[in-house]
Protein backbone atom coordinates (compact mmCIF):
# COMPACT_ATOMS: atom_id res chain seq x y z
CA UNK A 1 0.00 0.00 0.00
CA UNK A 2 1.34 3.49 -1.11
CA UNK A 3 0.31 6.52 1.12
CA UNK A 4 0.37 9.81 -0.42
CA UNK A 5 1.62 12.54 1.89
CA UNK A 6 0.85 16.13 1.65
CA UNK A 7 4.03 18.46 2.57
CA UNK A 8 5.37 21.82 1.91
CA UNK A 9 8.78 22.87 1.25
CA UNK A 10 12.10 23.02 3.64
CA UNK A 11 14.41 25.93 3.16
CA UNK A 12 17.71 25.22 2.73
CA UNK A 13 17.94 21.78 1.85
CA UNK A 14 20.93 22.55 -0.61
CA UNK A 15 23.13 19.16 -0.98
CA UNK A 16 26.79 19.94 -1.68
CA UNK A 17 29.19 17.53 -2.77
CA UNK A 18 29.10 15.65 0.34
CA UNK A 19 25.17 15.83 -0.11
CA UNK A 20 23.11 17.50 2.65
CA UNK A 21 24.37 17.95 6.44
CA UNK A 22 22.62 19.78 9.42
CA UNK A 23 22.25 18.85 12.42
CA UNK A 24 19.87 15.83 14.06
CA UNK A 25 17.01 17.72 14.98
CA UNK A 26 16.95 19.69 11.80
CA UNK A 27 16.46 15.94 10.58
CA UNK A 28 14.10 14.85 13.26
CA UNK A 29 11.19 17.51 11.82
CA UNK A 30 8.18 15.98 10.71
CA UNK A 31 8.83 15.30 6.82
CA UNK A 32 11.99 16.55 6.17
CA UNK A 33 14.67 13.39 5.28
CA UNK A 34 10.76 12.31 3.48
CA UNK A 35 11.07 15.37 1.43
CA UNK A 36 14.67 15.34 0.88
CA UNK A 37 14.85 11.82 -0.35
CA UNK A 38 11.80 11.98 -2.27
CA UNK A 39 13.10 15.02 -4.08
CA UNK A 40 16.76 13.13 -4.84
CA UNK A 41 14.29 10.04 -6.46
CA UNK A 42 11.63 12.98 -8.11
CA UNK A 43 15.56 14.04 -9.95
CA UNK A 44 16.13 11.14 -10.94
CA UNK A 45 15.05 9.07 -14.31
CA UNK A 46 15.80 5.52 -15.35
CA UNK A 47 15.44 3.63 -12.24
CA UNK A 48 11.94 1.58 -12.41
CA UNK A 49 13.14 -2.17 -10.96
CA UNK A 50 16.41 -0.75 -10.68
CA UNK A 51 18.76 -1.43 -7.59
CA UNK A 52 20.34 0.94 -4.79
CA UNK A 53 22.68 0.52 -2.32
CA UNK A 54 21.71 2.09 0.84
CA UNK A 55 24.27 2.42 4.19
CA UNK A 56 25.77 4.51 6.62
CA UNK A 57 28.20 5.73 8.86
CA UNK A 58 26.28 4.28 12.07
CA UNK A 59 25.49 7.43 13.37
CA UNK A 60 22.62 8.57 15.73
CA UNK A 61 19.32 8.92 13.22
CA UNK A 62 21.19 6.40 11.09
CA UNK A 63 18.94 3.44 11.46
CA UNK A 64 15.33 5.94 11.26
CA UNK A 65 16.40 7.32 8.22
CA UNK A 66 16.83 3.81 6.69
CA UNK A 67 14.07 2.92 7.26
CA UNK A 68 12.41 5.63 5.60
CA UNK A 69 14.63 5.55 2.47
CA UNK A 70 13.66 1.95 2.46
CA UNK A 71 9.87 2.79 2.20
CA UNK A 72 10.23 5.91 -0.07
CA UNK A 73 12.48 3.69 -2.00
CA UNK A 74 9.68 1.10 -2.51
CA UNK A 75 7.39 3.56 -3.51
CA UNK A 76 8.84 4.94 -6.39
CA UNK A 77 9.69 2.08 -8.29
CA UNK A 78 13.54 0.46 -7.14
CA UNK A 79 13.54 -3.17 -7.76
CA UNK A 80 15.71 -3.80 -5.32
CA UNK A 81 17.67 -1.96 -1.84
CA UNK A 82 21.16 -3.50 -0.98
CA UNK A 83 21.28 -2.30 2.94
CA UNK A 84 24.57 -2.89 4.65
CA UNK A 85 24.20 -5.24 7.97
CA UNK A 86 22.76 -3.18 10.76
CA UNK A 87 22.83 -0.26 8.26
CA UNK A 88 26.71 0.24 7.91
CA UNK A 89 28.62 0.95 4.97
CA UNK A 90 31.40 3.30 4.79
CA UNK A 91 31.42 5.64 1.97
CA UNK A 92 34.41 3.65 0.08
CA UNK A 93 32.59 0.85 0.56
CA UNK A 94 28.94 1.97 -0.91
CA UNK A 95 31.26 3.31 -4.01
CA UNK A 96 32.86 -0.18 -4.45
CA UNK A 97 29.67 -2.02 -4.34
CA UNK A 98 27.96 0.21 -6.80
CA UNK A 99 30.52 -0.76 -9.30
CA UNK A 100 30.51 -3.87 -8.55
CA UNK A 101 26.68 -4.42 -8.98
CA UNK A 102 26.51 -1.89 -11.29
CA UNK A 103 23.69 -0.75 -9.63
CA UNK A 104 21.62 2.32 -10.49
CA UNK A 105 22.86 4.58 -7.98
CA UNK A 106 23.10 4.64 -3.98
CA UNK A 107 22.63 6.63 -0.83
CA UNK A 108 25.08 7.34 2.02
CA UNK A 109 23.62 8.57 5.36
CA UNK A 110 27.02 9.90 7.25
CA UNK A 111 28.50 13.17 7.90
CA UNK A 112 31.56 12.39 7.58
CA UNK A 113 34.18 13.12 10.46
CA UNK A 114 31.48 15.74 12.21
CA UNK A 115 30.50 15.38 15.87
CA UNK A 116 27.77 12.69 15.95
CA UNK A 117 24.86 11.95 18.78
CA UNK A 118 21.62 13.23 19.33
CA UNK A 119 22.89 16.97 18.91
CA UNK A 120 25.44 16.14 16.54
CA UNK A 121 25.62 16.09 12.31
CA UNK A 122 23.87 14.05 10.17
CA UNK A 123 23.82 13.74 6.54
CA UNK A 124 22.28 12.26 3.03
CA UNK A 125 24.29 11.90 -0.17
CA UNK A 126 23.28 10.43 -3.41
CA UNK A 127 26.14 8.90 -5.14
CA UNK A 128 25.48 7.64 -8.98
CA UNK A 129 26.13 4.75 -10.86
CA UNK A 130 29.74 5.10 -11.62
CA UNK A 131 30.25 5.02 -7.75
CA UNK A 132 31.04 9.07 -6.93
CA UNK A 133 29.20 11.83 -5.40
CA UNK A 134 26.42 13.31 -7.83
CA UNK A 135 27.52 15.79 -9.76
CA UNK A 136 26.09 19.29 -9.68
CA UNK A 137 23.15 19.16 -12.36
CA UNK A 138 21.75 16.25 -10.43
CA UNK A 139 22.46 18.31 -7.01
CA UNK A 140 21.08 21.66 -8.43
CA UNK A 141 17.85 19.58 -9.44
CA UNK A 142 17.31 18.04 -5.99
CA UNK A 143 17.95 21.15 -4.59
CA UNK A 144 15.27 22.95 -7.10
CA UNK A 145 13.00 19.98 -6.14
CA UNK A 146 12.95 20.36 -2.57
CA UNK A 147 12.01 23.85 -3.38
CA UNK A 148 8.33 22.98 -4.45
CA UNK A 149 7.67 19.57 -3.22
CA UNK A 150 4.13 19.14 -2.55
CA UNK A 151 3.62 15.04 -1.93
CA UNK A 152 5.82 12.27 -0.85
CA UNK A 153 5.09 8.70 -1.41
CA UNK A 154 5.67 5.95 0.91
CA UNK A 155 5.35 2.48 1.82
CA UNK A 156 2.26 1.82 4.89
CA UNK A 157 4.61 -1.22 6.21
CA UNK A 158 6.37 -2.22 9.63
CA UNK A 159 10.12 -1.86 9.81
CA UNK A 160 12.24 -3.87 7.96
CA UNK A 161 14.81 -6.10 9.60
CA UNK A 162 18.25 -4.77 8.67
CA UNK A 163 20.32 -6.77 11.35
CA UNK A 164 19.79 -10.39 9.48
CA UNK A 165 21.36 -11.61 6.19
CA UNK A 166 18.62 -11.94 3.27
CA UNK A 167 16.18 -10.40 0.95
CA UNK A 168 12.83 -9.89 2.42
CA UNK A 169 9.51 -7.96 0.53
CA UNK A 170 8.92 -4.43 0.85
CA UNK A 171 5.93 -3.74 -1.42
CA UNK A 172 6.67 -4.61 -4.77
CA UNK A 173 10.56 -3.97 -3.79
CA UNK A 174 12.98 -6.28 -2.63
CA UNK A 175 15.15 -5.12 0.16
CA UNK A 176 18.33 -7.34 0.67
CA UNK A 177 20.32 -6.75 3.77
CA UNK A 178 23.73 -7.61 3.15
CA UNK A 179 27.26 -8.38 4.45
CA UNK A 180 28.70 -4.37 4.20
CA UNK A 181 32.51 -6.03 4.61
CA UNK A 182 32.50 -8.49 1.99
CA UNK A 183 32.57 -6.94 -1.55
CA UNK A 184 35.14 -4.18 -0.75
CA UNK A 185 37.73 -6.90 1.29
CA UNK A 186 37.34 -9.23 -1.94
CA UNK A 187 38.29 -5.65 -3.81
CA UNK A 188 41.41 -5.02 -1.62
CA UNK A 189 42.61 -8.82 -2.25
CA UNK A 190 42.69 -7.72 -5.53
CA UNK A 191 44.41 -4.19 -5.62
CA UNK A 192 46.77 -5.40 -2.05
CA UNK A 193 49.42 -7.72 -1.51
CA UNK A 194 47.55 -10.01 0.72
CA UNK A 195 50.11 -12.96 1.46
CA UNK A 196 52.96 -9.87 1.66
CA UNK A 197 51.65 -8.54 4.42
CA UNK A 198 50.54 -11.93 6.49
CA UNK A 199 54.07 -12.71 6.60
CA UNK A 200 55.06 -8.93 8.14
CA UNK A 201 52.11 -9.53 10.89
CA UNK A 202 53.51 -13.27 11.36
CA UNK A 203 56.72 -11.84 11.57
CA UNK A 204 56.15 -9.84 14.48
CA UNK A 205 54.97 -6.39 13.10
CA UNK A 206 52.89 -3.95 15.40
CA UNK A 207 50.27 -1.81 14.60
CA UNK A 208 47.21 0.22 16.23
CA UNK A 209 44.59 1.06 14.31
CA UNK A 210 41.98 3.26 15.93
CA UNK A 211 38.72 3.26 14.36
CA UNK A 212 37.50 6.23 16.20
CA UNK A 213 34.22 4.66 17.28
CA UNK A 214 32.86 4.78 13.42
CA UNK A 215 32.31 2.98 10.47
CA UNK A 216 35.54 1.58 9.93
CA UNK A 217 35.60 -0.98 13.05
CA UNK A 218 34.29 -3.71 11.87
CA UNK A 219 35.91 -3.54 8.12
CA UNK A 220 39.21 -3.10 10.01
CA UNK A 221 38.32 -5.72 12.02
CA UNK A 222 38.13 -8.49 9.70
CA UNK A 223 40.88 -7.30 7.30
CA UNK A 224 43.63 -6.92 9.95
CA UNK A 225 42.35 -9.00 12.33
CA UNK A 226 41.13 -12.08 10.44
CA UNK A 227 42.29 -12.31 7.13
CA UNK A 228 45.83 -10.52 7.60
CA UNK A 229 46.48 -11.78 11.00
CA UNK A 230 47.51 -8.81 12.54
CA UNK A 231 47.17 -9.02 16.59
CA UNK A 232 44.03 -8.84 18.18
CA UNK A 233 43.58 -6.01 20.01
CA UNK A 234 45.32 -3.91 16.62
CA UNK A 235 42.02 -2.53 16.10
CA UNK A 236 40.77 -0.01 18.64
CA UNK A 237 37.32 1.77 18.98
CA UNK A 238 36.60 -0.50 16.95
CA UNK A 239 32.71 -0.77 17.21
CA UNK A 240 30.38 1.83 15.45
CA UNK A 241 28.69 3.67 18.33
CA UNK A 242 25.76 6.10 17.69
CA UNK A 243 28.07 8.75 19.63
CA UNK A 244 31.50 7.71 18.24
CA UNK A 245 31.84 7.81 22.36
CA UNK A 246 31.70 11.78 22.17
CA UNK A 247 34.17 11.98 20.00
CA UNK A 248 34.91 13.64 16.81
CA UNK A 249 36.22 11.20 14.48
CA UNK A 250 38.66 12.96 12.36
CA UNK A 251 41.43 11.46 11.95
CA UNK A 252 44.07 14.46 12.69
CA UNK A 253 46.54 15.17 14.83
CA UNK A 254 43.79 17.43 16.90
CA UNK A 255 41.19 14.28 17.75
CA UNK A 256 43.66 11.28 16.92
CA UNK A 257 46.32 12.74 20.04
CA UNK A 258 46.58 9.76 21.37
CA UNK A 259 47.62 7.78 18.81
CA UNK A 260 50.19 10.12 17.70
CA UNK A 261 51.47 10.35 21.15
CA UNK A 262 51.79 6.88 21.62
CA UNK A 263 53.54 6.56 18.17
CA UNK A 264 55.94 8.90 19.70
CA UNK A 265 56.56 7.21 22.64
CA UNK A 266 58.56 4.22 23.91
CA UNK A 267 56.15 1.68 23.77
CA UNK A 268 55.26 2.96 20.06
CA UNK A 269 53.94 -0.04 17.27
CA UNK A 270 55.18 -0.14 14.01
CA UNK A 271 52.58 1.52 12.45
CA UNK A 272 49.67 3.57 13.60
CA UNK A 273 46.70 4.47 11.72
CA UNK A 274 43.25 6.18 11.87
CA UNK A 275 39.93 6.83 9.88
CA UNK A 276 37.26 8.68 10.00
CA UNK A 277 34.09 8.83 10.73
CA UNK A 278 32.52 7.09 7.01
CA UNK A 279 35.75 5.48 6.34
CA UNK A 280 37.06 7.98 3.53
CA UNK A 281 40.22 9.95 5.64
CA UNK A 282 43.37 8.75 6.73
CA UNK A 283 46.28 9.59 8.88
CA UNK A 284 49.32 7.22 8.83
CA UNK A 285 52.08 7.30 11.41
CA UNK A 286 55.31 5.40 11.81
CA UNK A 287 57.35 4.85 14.72
CA UNK A 288 58.31 8.29 15.80
CA UNK A 289 57.57 9.83 12.14
CA UNK A 290 54.32 11.48 11.25
CA UNK A 291 53.75 11.16 7.34
CA UNK A 292 51.89 13.93 6.17
CA UNK A 293 48.96 13.37 3.74
CA UNK A 294 50.98 15.50 0.83
CA UNK A 295 53.67 13.12 1.67
CA UNK A 296 51.94 9.66 1.97
CA UNK A 297 50.50 9.90 -1.51
CA UNK A 298 53.70 10.76 -3.22
CA UNK A 299 54.50 7.90 -1.47
CA UNK A 300 52.38 6.00 -2.03
CA UNK A 301 52.44 7.09 -5.86
CA UNK A 302 56.13 6.36 -5.28
CA UNK A 303 55.96 2.77 -4.45
CA UNK A 304 52.73 1.50 -6.03
CA UNK A 305 53.96 -0.77 -8.49
CA UNK A 306 54.80 -3.40 -5.46
CA UNK A 307 50.99 -3.77 -4.70
CA UNK A 308 49.81 -6.03 -7.33
CA UNK A 309 46.89 -3.68 -8.49
CA UNK A 310 49.45 -1.38 -9.53
CA UNK A 311 52.30 -3.46 -10.84
CA UNK A 312 51.52 -2.10 -14.75
CA UNK A 313 52.50 1.67 -13.13
CA UNK A 314 50.45 4.36 -12.75
CA UNK A 315 48.68 6.11 -15.52
CA UNK A 316 49.05 9.53 -13.99
CA UNK A 317 48.82 11.23 -10.43
CA UNK A 318 46.26 14.27 -9.31
CA UNK A 319 46.62 16.00 -6.45
CA UNK A 320 44.32 19.09 -5.20
CA UNK A 321 45.70 22.03 -5.76
CA UNK A 322 46.96 23.36 -2.05
CA UNK A 323 48.11 19.54 -1.79
CA UNK A 324 51.89 20.08 -1.92
CA UNK A 325 54.35 19.04 -4.62
CA UNK A 326 55.78 16.43 -3.52
CA UNK A 327 53.49 14.22 -5.84
CA UNK A 328 54.57 16.21 -8.91
CA UNK A 329 58.32 15.16 -8.49
CA UNK A 330 57.02 11.53 -8.39
CA UNK A 331 55.36 11.93 -11.60
CA UNK A 332 58.35 13.43 -13.19
CA UNK A 333 60.43 10.93 -12.04
CA UNK A 334 58.09 7.94 -13.36
CA UNK A 335 57.73 10.07 -16.34
CA UNK A 336 53.69 10.16 -16.36
CA UNK A 337 51.35 13.47 -16.30
CA UNK A 338 50.41 14.87 -13.08
CA UNK A 339 47.07 16.71 -12.71
CA UNK A 340 46.54 19.72 -10.21
CA UNK A 341 42.30 20.06 -9.83
CA UNK A 342 40.61 22.04 -7.21
CA UNK A 343 39.75 21.16 -3.96
CA UNK A 344 37.64 18.29 -3.66
CA UNK A 345 37.28 15.05 -4.52
CA UNK A 346 34.53 15.14 -7.31
CA UNK A 347 37.63 16.75 -9.59
CA UNK A 348 39.21 13.17 -9.94
CA UNK A 349 36.46 11.89 -11.21
CA UNK A 350 36.72 12.74 -14.56
CA UNK A 351 40.60 12.00 -14.73
CA UNK A 352 39.99 8.67 -13.40
CA UNK A 353 36.86 7.52 -15.55
CA UNK A 354 38.93 8.51 -18.84
CA UNK A 355 41.84 6.45 -17.30
CA UNK A 356 44.30 9.83 -17.05
CA UNK A 357 45.23 9.52 -13.40
CA UNK A 358 45.39 6.29 -11.03
CA UNK A 359 45.96 7.57 -7.96
CA UNK A 360 45.07 10.71 -6.42
CA UNK A 361 44.91 12.90 -3.03
CA UNK A 362 44.21 15.46 -1.32
CA UNK A 363 46.09 17.29 1.82
CA UNK A 364 43.14 16.76 3.86
CA UNK A 365 43.95 12.86 4.85
CA UNK A 366 42.17 11.91 1.67
CA UNK A 367 44.09 9.47 -0.67
CA UNK A 368 42.26 7.04 -3.05
CA UNK A 369 42.93 5.34 -6.57
CA UNK A 370 40.82 4.19 -9.66
CA UNK A 371 39.41 1.69 -8.02
CA UNK A 372 36.36 3.79 -6.16
CA UNK A 373 35.23 7.13 -7.12
CA UNK A 374 35.55 8.12 -3.38
CA UNK A 375 38.88 8.51 -1.12
CA UNK A 376 39.99 5.25 1.11
CA UNK A 377 41.11 5.70 4.30
CA UNK A 378 41.37 2.05 4.23
CA UNK A 379 42.59 1.32 1.24
CA UNK A 380 45.89 3.67 2.24
CA UNK A 381 46.61 1.79 4.96
CA UNK A 382 46.84 -1.24 2.91
CA UNK A 383 49.13 0.23 0.67
CA UNK A 384 51.20 1.32 3.27
CA UNK A 385 51.38 -2.29 4.88
CA UNK A 386 51.99 -3.76 1.03
CA UNK A 387 55.15 -0.90 1.00
CA UNK A 388 56.28 -1.73 4.51
CA UNK A 389 55.98 -5.69 3.84
CA UNK A 390 57.87 -5.83 0.70
CA UNK A 391 60.83 -2.91 1.49
CA UNK A 392 61.14 -4.35 4.86
CA UNK A 393 61.75 -0.94 5.86
CA UNK A 394 60.29 0.97 8.79
CA UNK A 395 58.63 4.32 7.69
CA UNK A 396 60.70 6.35 8.86
CA UNK A 397 63.35 4.54 6.55
CA UNK A 398 60.66 4.69 3.82
CA UNK A 399 59.94 8.48 4.40
CA UNK A 400 63.77 9.43 5.11
CA UNK A 401 65.19 7.37 1.66
CA UNK A 402 62.19 9.39 -0.23
CA UNK A 403 63.04 12.92 0.78
CA UNK A 404 66.73 11.49 -0.08
CA UNK A 405 65.36 10.86 -3.24
CA UNK A 406 62.97 13.38 -4.40
CA UNK A 407 63.96 16.15 -2.07
CA UNK A 408 61.40 17.28 1.15
CA UNK A 409 58.60 19.19 0.57
CA UNK A 410 58.03 20.96 4.04
CA UNK A 411 54.24 21.58 4.13
CA UNK A 412 51.89 23.10 7.11
CA UNK A 413 48.05 24.42 6.71
CA UNK A 414 47.01 26.65 8.95
CA UNK A 415 43.12 27.54 9.69
CA UNK A 416 41.57 30.80 10.63
CA UNK A 417 38.18 30.00 12.23
CA UNK A 418 34.41 30.95 12.72
CA UNK A 419 36.10 34.31 10.62
CA UNK A 420 33.86 37.21 10.41
CA UNK A 421 32.58 36.09 6.63
CA UNK A 422 32.49 40.16 5.33
CA UNK A 423 36.42 40.30 6.44
CA UNK A 424 37.30 36.59 5.19
CA UNK A 425 35.89 37.89 1.67
CA UNK A 426 37.52 41.60 2.00
CA UNK A 427 40.56 40.03 2.72
CA UNK A 428 40.07 37.32 -0.50
CA UNK A 429 39.41 40.32 -2.87
CA UNK A 430 42.32 42.42 -1.88
CA UNK A 431 44.54 39.47 -2.62
CA UNK A 432 43.02 39.32 -6.01
CA UNK A 433 43.15 43.07 -6.58
CA UNK A 434 47.38 42.87 -5.91
CA UNK A 435 47.71 39.87 -8.10
CA UNK A 436 49.11 42.07 -10.95
CA UNK A 437 51.45 44.30 -8.95
CA UNK A 438 53.17 41.43 -6.84
CA UNK A 439 55.49 39.68 -8.78
CA UNK A 440 58.61 41.07 -8.77
CA UNK A 441 58.25 42.16 -4.80
CA UNK A 442 60.32 41.37 -2.37
CA UNK A 443 58.67 40.64 0.96
CA UNK A 444 60.15 38.92 3.77
CA UNK A 445 63.49 38.47 1.52
CA UNK A 446 61.16 36.60 -1.32
CA UNK A 447 60.87 37.57 -4.21
CA UNK A 448 57.53 36.78 -5.55
CA UNK A 449 57.71 35.25 -9.01
CA UNK A 450 53.99 35.12 -9.76
CA UNK A 451 50.92 35.54 -8.10
CA UNK A 452 47.09 33.81 -9.39
CA UNK A 453 43.29 32.73 -8.41
CA UNK A 454 43.70 29.45 -9.39
CA UNK A 455 41.40 28.36 -12.41
CA UNK A 456 40.74 24.63 -13.01
CA UNK A 457 40.16 23.62 -17.04
CA UNK A 458 39.02 19.92 -16.75
CA UNK A 459 41.15 17.91 -19.30
CA UNK A 460 37.90 15.50 -20.24
CA UNK A 461 34.89 17.61 -20.42
CA UNK A 462 36.55 21.01 -21.02
CA UNK A 463 34.70 23.42 -18.17
CA UNK A 464 36.17 25.70 -16.70
CA UNK A 465 36.20 26.25 -12.91
CA UNK A 466 37.25 29.99 -11.46
CA UNK A 467 37.81 31.74 -8.23
CA UNK A 468 40.22 28.33 -6.24
CA UNK A 469 41.97 29.75 -4.19
CA UNK A 470 44.99 32.20 -4.51
CA UNK A 471 48.43 31.19 -4.96
CA UNK A 472 51.53 33.28 -4.47
CA UNK A 473 54.93 31.30 -6.11
CA UNK A 474 58.39 33.08 -4.64
CA UNK A 475 61.23 32.48 -6.71
CA UNK A 476 62.77 29.76 -4.51
CA UNK A 477 60.13 27.25 -5.52
CA UNK A 478 57.73 28.04 -2.29
CA UNK A 479 54.78 29.30 -2.06
CA UNK A 480 51.57 30.43 0.16
CA UNK A 481 48.24 28.96 -0.94
CA UNK A 482 44.60 31.46 0.55
CA UNK A 483 41.30 30.04 0.17
CA UNK A 484 37.66 29.91 1.84
CA UNK A 485 36.46 26.38 3.42
CA UNK A 486 33.53 24.86 0.98
CA UNK A 487 32.13 23.10 4.12
CA UNK A 488 32.67 25.35 7.40
CA UNK A 489 29.33 25.83 9.23
CA UNK A 490 29.79 28.84 11.09
CA UNK A 491 31.05 32.32 9.43
CA UNK A 492 34.18 31.39 7.25
CA UNK A 493 37.20 29.40 7.70
CA UNK A 494 40.62 31.44 5.84
CA UNK A 495 43.08 28.14 5.14
CA UNK A 496 46.53 29.32 4.40
CA UNK A 497 48.33 26.72 2.67
CA UNK A 498 52.31 27.68 2.98
CA UNK A 499 55.15 25.20 1.48
CA UNK A 500 58.70 25.08 1.01
CA UNK A 501 60.56 22.53 -1.03
CA UNK A 502 64.08 21.62 0.36
CA UNK A 503 66.55 19.45 -1.93
CA UNK A 504 69.29 19.60 0.32
CA UNK A 505 69.17 16.14 2.57
CA UNK A 506 71.41 17.22 5.27
CA UNK A 507 68.37 20.34 5.93
CA UNK A 508 65.64 16.95 5.96
CA UNK A 509 65.10 17.45 9.97
CA UNK A 510 64.07 20.24 10.94
CA UNK A 511 60.82 20.43 12.68
CA UNK A 512 58.13 21.91 10.13
CA UNK A 513 56.70 25.06 11.91
CA UNK A 514 60.85 26.47 12.38
CA UNK A 515 61.53 25.39 8.76
CA UNK A 516 58.78 27.03 7.55
CA UNK A 517 58.90 30.21 10.05
CA UNK A 518 59.68 33.05 7.76
CA UNK A 519 56.92 32.01 5.13
CA UNK A 520 54.93 31.59 7.89
CA UNK A 521 55.31 35.31 9.17
CA UNK A 522 54.94 36.42 5.66
CA UNK A 523 51.30 34.21 5.35
CA UNK A 524 50.24 36.68 7.88
CA UNK A 525 51.46 39.81 6.86
CA UNK A 526 50.86 40.01 2.99
CA UNK A 527 47.10 39.75 3.62
CA UNK A 528 47.08 41.64 6.92
CA UNK A 529 44.92 38.84 8.46
CA UNK A 530 45.48 40.13 11.59
CA UNK A 531 44.07 43.80 10.62
CA UNK A 532 41.41 42.23 8.85
CA UNK A 533 40.48 39.53 10.83
CA UNK A 534 41.43 40.24 14.40
CA UNK A 535 43.37 36.89 14.15
CA UNK A 536 47.16 37.23 15.26
CA UNK A 537 47.41 33.37 15.18
CA UNK A 538 45.54 30.34 13.25
CA UNK A 539 42.72 28.32 15.20
CA UNK A 540 44.46 25.09 14.09
CA UNK A 541 47.80 24.07 12.42
CA UNK A 542 48.44 20.48 10.84
C1 LIG B 1 37.66 20.18 3.22
C2 LIG B 1 39.03 19.77 2.71
C3 LIG B 1 38.91 19.18 1.32
C4 LIG B 1 37.91 18.01 1.33
C5 LIG B 1 36.59 18.48 1.93
C6 LIG B 1 35.62 17.32 2.09
O1 LIG B 1 37.11 21.18 2.37
O2 LIG B 1 39.91 20.88 2.69
O3 LIG B 1 40.17 18.75 0.90
O4 LIG B 1 37.68 17.54 0.04
O5 LIG B 1 36.82 19.06 3.23
O6 LIG B 1 36.12 16.31 2.93
P1 LIG B 1 37.18 22.76 2.70
O7 LIG B 1 36.58 22.95 4.06
O8 LIG B 1 38.63 23.14 2.71
O9 LIG B 1 36.41 23.42 1.59
ZN1 LIG C 1 34.78 11.29 5.63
Amino acid sequence: MIRVVATTPYEGQKPGTSGLRKKVPVFEQPNYVENFVQSIFDSLEGFAGKTLILGGDGRFYNREAIQKVLKIAAAAGFGRVAVGKGGILSTPATSCVIRKRKAFGGIILSASHNLGGPNGDFGIKYNIGAGGPAPEPITDAIFARTKTITEYRIVDAPDVDIDTLGETALGDMVVEVFDPVADYAELMQQLVDFEAIRALFAGGFTMRFDAMHAVTGPYAHAILEGMLGAAPGTVVNGTPLPDFAGHHPDPNLVYARDLYDLLMSDAAPDLGAASDGDGDRNLIIGRGQFVTPSDSLAMIAANAHLAPGYKAGLKGIARSMPTSGAADRVAEKLGIKSYETPTGWKFFGNLLDADLATVCGEESAGTGSNHVREKDGLWAVLMWLNILAVRGESVADIVRGHWATYGRNYYTRHDYEEVDAAAADGLMNALRARLDELPGQVLGGLTVEKADDFAYHDPVDGSVTTKQGVRVFFTDGSRIVYRLSGTGTAGATLRVYIERFEPDPAKHDFETQAALGDLITLSRSLPDIEGRTGRGAPDVIT
